[in-house]
């Protein structure tokens, strides 16, 4: 094989070794001793006329030193690489992102903390109700105006001859119905949970956000142990010197109903609607309003967090910026 010939092969096969493996063959193969490719043209010199033997003699002594070079570089190369890529247990260790529990869900673990130490235990329901829940038991029947206040996501059900429709629930108030049907009083609970409405979205309102019912059902119970109980809860949450504003409101479920206000700045923030339970609820569920009262209330889970964490705009909550996540 002619000298330029064989010089361009053996430096292409060096270039496209991927392993020192090969380089070995390669090395076998153009400069082994027996077969190897330059001795052969060197063995041959024997048969050749003086001049050629003048010429082609030191050339392939030459081509013998580039192939050496070649195959030199190239494992020099590859140990560089290994080099690097070798695990360096003496490195400091990456930092690993530990997790932490939203603004939400630690004002949700609060709220039920204070009210277990009141004697309330918590329970939940679901977040599809049927209309029958979520308005008519609470004495909303069909064209009253209050279910104005609570537009809604209505559900297409595919369950035939369903009798109630399906609905996003506006309120935790279904499960005052839902748990007094199953349940003899006397009692006390509350019920965390997400509800949804359709309404526009601006700094104090979600489409979706969070409520945390009460309900306290017994022989003698009244507005005074209502007021007694919310003032010692929001005490607790937010210290002795909170301001709380109680004003008459309307809802179609409690008579009298009532609404709750904390004073924040120079502003108040309504955070919560309350009320005795109305008689029409409690017969609904099989109660006699003679003998059995109760007070109950629903206050929103994000307007309190709002005023604990001084947060001025309820989405940023949904919004996973880690921005304002990280900050809790
Ligand atoms: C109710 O939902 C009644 N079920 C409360 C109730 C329970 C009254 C028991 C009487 C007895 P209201 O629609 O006002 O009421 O909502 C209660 C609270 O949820 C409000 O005070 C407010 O804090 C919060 N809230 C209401 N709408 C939104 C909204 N779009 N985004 C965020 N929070 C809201």
């Amino acid at each position: 094989m002619d000298i330029v010939k064989l010089k361009k092969s053996a430096l292409e096969e060096i270039k496209k070794a991927t392993e020192a493996k090969a380089l070995e063959i390669i090395r076998v193969k153009y400069l082994g001793r027996k077969d190897g490719e330059v001795n052969k043209i060197l063995r041959s010199l024997k048969d050749l006329p003086l001049a050629k033997k003048k010429k082609i003699g030191p050339a392939a002594n030459v081509l013998r030193k580039e192939i050496e070079m070649a195959l030199e570089k190239k494992i020099k190369q590859f140990s560089v690489e290994q080099k690097s890529s070798r695990l360096d247990i003496t490195m400091p260790g990456k930092r690993i992102a530990v997790g932490h529990l939203h603004p939400l869900t630690l004002m949700e673990n609060k709220i039920k903390e204070i009210f277990l130490g009141l004697n309330f235990s918590s329970v939940e329901g679901p977040e599809v109700e049927t209309e029958y829940y979520n308005f008519d038991a609470l004495n909303i029947p069909a064209n009253h105006p209050a279910r104005d206040m609570w537009d809604t996501f209505w559900i297409k059900s595919k369950v035939q001859n369903q009798k109630s429709k399906m609905l996003m629930r506006t309120h935790t108030s279904p499960m005052q119905i839902r748990y007094m049907e199953t349940h003899k009083p006397p009692f006390q609970i509350i019920v965390p949970g997400r509800v949804f409405r359709f309404e526009a979205t601006d700094v104090s309102h979600e489409i979706n956000f969070h409520q945390v019912e009460g309900l306290m059902v017994g022989k003698n119970v009244n507005l005074a142990n209502f007021k007694y109980v919310i003032e010692q809860f929001f005490r607790q949450l937010f210290g002795p010197h909170i301001a709380i504003r109680m004003r008459p409101s309307y809802f179609p479920f409690v008579e009298p109903g009532l609404e709750i206000d904390i004073k924040l700045g120079d502003k108040w923030l309504e955070v919560m609607g309350a009320g005795m339970v109305h008689p029409n609820v409690l017969k609904a569920v099989g109660y006699d309003p003679k003998e059995i009262q109760g007070f109950a209330f629903g206050l929103g889970l994000e307007r309190l967090a709002m005023i604990k964490y001084k947060i001025d705009d309820i989405r940023l909550f949904y919004s996973g910026d880690l921005r304002f996540i990280n900050q809790f």
